[in-house]
């Protein structure tokens, strides 16, 4: 008689496979998700700008997102390799068994996964557009940015030229990128900046530094033999640190 009273259980979950892979489920999925977000977090360099403060939690998480995906194919995996076994050469009397479709798991899977694309898109989107607010800032400083088999050359308003970036802490700053030989790629590791350096092109990226410090410059796009060590230092300073540098370095160009 409690057959009839109580809830019907579903089909699939009196399989004892399928219990099992959702049990493993739960637990991969937290374990994928927290150990991919405390190695990134870890492993990550520290922000020295907004944007990449953004893209360091977008980070954290699309990981989360991502976890149930991974965290449901690892538990198929464990389920498998730990419930069947056989030996010998021919395939196991039951290997014949039904192998089924399930429409509405089809259908579920496509909405979900398209939900997770765009809301991978949108929170993109969302930081990334904090660049663009940069770009048309008014009193941003406007920096000419040249790559070249293996070195960068800095270029600032008032004529002065380096090969190490100087920039004022908390002004937003715009580069204007080129190359003048190959493509090249304009990255600033820890202020989530980069860009290519396309050869007879300028590409436009902004950010605003908002620690003092150095960071690193590279170049993200193999470039030849010293790809490698095409990398300089990104020096964020005081405003009048800044305005000290740019006036003795641009006296010296005037002296050179
Ligand atoms: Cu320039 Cu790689």
């Amino acid at each position: 008689m409690s057959e009839q009273m109580t809830p019907q259980t579903p089909q699939w979950w009196k399989k004892p496979d399928v219990k099992k892979t959702a049990i493993l489920w739960v637990i991969c999925t937290a374990v994928i998700g927290y150990v991919g977000v405390e190695f990134h977090v870890r492993n990550m360099v520290r922000p020295a700008s907004e944007t990449m403060s953004g893209v360091i939690s977008l980070m954290r998480i699309f990981t989360w997102a991502a976890a149930p995906v991974a965290g449901l194919v690892a538990a198929m995996c464990l389920t498998v390799l730990t419930s069947k076994r056989h030996y010998g050469d021919n395939p196991p009397a039951e290997a014949d068994h039904q192998i089924s479709n399930s429409p509405r798991a089809t259908s579920l899977w496509i909405v979900v996964s398209a939900f997770l694309c765009l809301f991978a898109l949108i929170t993109g989107f969302i930081v990334i557009q904090k660049d663009a607010v940069a770009l048309l800032d008014k009193n941003a400083i406007q920096i000419n940015v040249t790559g070249q088999q293996w070195l960068w050359s800095i270029d600032y308003p008032n004529g002065a030229r380096s090969e190490d970036l100087y920039l004022p802490v908390n002004k937003p700053v715009v580069f204007h990128v080129t190359s003048v030989d190959v493509k090249h790629s304009f990255w600033i590791v820890q202020m989530g900046v980069k860009i290519d350096a396309n050869p007879g092109y300028v590409t436009e990226t902004a950010v605003t530094p908002d620690k003092i410090g150095v960071f690193d410059l590279r170049c993200a796009e193999l470039c030849g033999l010293l790809h490698a060590y095409m990398q300089t230092k990104v020096h964020i300073v005081s405003q009048a640190d800044y305005d000290a540098w740019l006036s003795v370095h641009a006296t010296m160009e005037k002296g050179a």
